[in-house]
């Protein structure tokens, strides 16, 4: 079969690893991939929803898969879906749960779903009177819409809070997307990465998987797009896991249903831990990055048989197996990431494994390729997975092999994974 994949990042590179020894593939196209997915299949670049359909069409592809949230907001999984072309990810009504802050805020209140305390919209009276009603001393101020995972702000007082809130409502901080905002208590607890690939009605569970969000160790220093994520977590004992399930996930699927957007693909689930008991912090629509890339390789069942399992609705009685391995990923990102754009800078290696995720291997991000060369040339240039038979093992797999690659100015975060070792 053929099938494209939609993104360019190491996730949709991951994606297609997990799918490329699958003998029942026979081609792979990316849209638009980068400098390396070249390498998987072949790179397209196409952008409008409807010259997508019709390349669709011309190359006979059996399957999509959605990468990133963009084009799910957009609406490309339904123009797909009308053109009785298979997808994987939800239509552009249930991506709203990632697309509008609000729109999911609401969702979780309606049905009663564990979140934060909040208040929505634009009234600046309302919302400062609300600011002063929060206990904690911190407060969260959320973009209504996208602003590519950098919608949040947490403040540190209730005057630094109405200040950046005026900055944010003038359009100065997230233009058009902050036009509306949500503001809400912080909690304060742990955070996990919980992925459901979910069929409208019913789901099946993946590895857990922790993020790292900020840029240095410690975390500390700015948040990133994700500096590395390893899975599964300690973190999440079966019991945590079960009340995730019945006071989140199967709740979220039955209020979409009953909104008339039925979910299906991958929901993502940004859970705050506080005294044992998770809180929704945000739903993505998609697989997080780099999360993905850590939790593809411990799957034992083919990914197909579970796109296709969603795809078809039959998740209900699907069994699934998951490997007994440890999965660590260490993102190596340019100089300046993620303040401004670094140098393009060549990138050299020996010793890589780059055509299998059964052992530890290089996913590809921020590359361009230029004759046989490959170069360093974004913000998040490629993530070191290792895999072990433990978390530390798997950790230092994937430190050992950021030893075997490198380009100028390459910087990464220490200690991922040591949060839970
Ligand atoms: P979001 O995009 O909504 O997940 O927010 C990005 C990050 O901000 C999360 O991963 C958390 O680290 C933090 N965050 C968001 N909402 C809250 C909250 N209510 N309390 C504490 N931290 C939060
Ligand atoms: N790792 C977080 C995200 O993909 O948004």
């Amino acid at each position: 079969m053929n099938i494209l994949i939609i993104g360019s990042g190491a996730r949709e590179y991951s994606i297609a690893l997990s799918l490329l020894n699958d003998s029942r593939l026979s081609h792979i196209y990316f849209c638009p991939g980068n400098g390396a997915t070249s390498e998987l299949g072949e790179n397209i670049d196409i952008k409008d929803n409807k010259d997508i359909v019709v390349f669709c069409i011309n190359n006979k592809i059996d399957l999509v898969v959605i990468g990133p949230e963009q084009p799910l907001c957009d609406g490309l999984s339904d123009e797909l879906r009308n053109n009785n072309i298979r997808v994987f990810g939800p239509s552009k009504r249930a991506a709203m749960l990632e697309g509008s802050k609000i729109f999911m805020k609401n969702i979780l209140k309606k049905y009663e779903i564990p979140t934060a305390r909040f208040i929505e919209g634009n009234n600046k009276e309302n919302l400062f009177s609300f600011i002063d009603s929060i206990e904690s001393s911190k407060i969260v101020l959320k973009a209504d819409g996208l602003c590519g995972g950098k919608g949040v702000i947490i403040a540190q007082n209730k005057d630094e809070a109405k200040s950046t809130l005026n900055d944010i409502l003038n359009g100065k901080l997230f233009g058009e997307a902050g036009k509306q905002v949500v503001v809400e208590e912080f909690l304060d607890g742990y955070e996990l990465s919980v992925f459901a690939i979910c069929d409208g009605s019913d789901f099946i569970i993946l590895p857990v998987a922790q993020d790292h969000k900020r840029l240095l160790d410690n975390d500390l220093g700015p948040n990133t797009g994700g500096m590395g994520a390893y899975s599964p977590t300690p973190l999440c004992n079966d019991k945590l896991l079960q009340d995730i399930k019945d006071s989140i996930i199967k709740p979220t699927l039955d209020a979409m249903k009953s909104e008339n957007a039925e979910f299906s693909g991958v929901l993502f689930c940004g859970i705050m831990v506080v005294d044992n008991k998770p809180f929704v912090l945000e739903f993505n629509v998609r697989f997080g990055d780099p999360e993905c890339e850590v939790i593809l390789p411990l799957l034992k069942t083919p990914l197909l048989d579970i796109l296709n399992a969603s795809i078809d609705k039959k998740l209900a009685n699907f069994t699934y197996e998951i490997l007994q391995k440890y999965c660590v990923g260490v993102v190596v990102a340019s100089q300046h990431y993620p303040f401004k754009s670094s140098p393009k800078e060549e990138i050299t290696y020996s010793n890589i494994n780059f055509l299998s995720n059964q052992i530890s291997h290089i996913s590809f991000a921020g590359v361009s390729r230029d004759n046989d060369r490959l170069y360093a040339d974004g913000g998040r240039v490629f993530v070191a997975i290792g895999i072990g038979d433990s978390l530390s093992e798997a950790k230092n797999n994937a430190y050992n092999l950021t030893k075997n690659i490198s380009f100028k100015g390459m910087i990464m975060r220490k200690d991922i994974s040591n949060k839970a070792l």
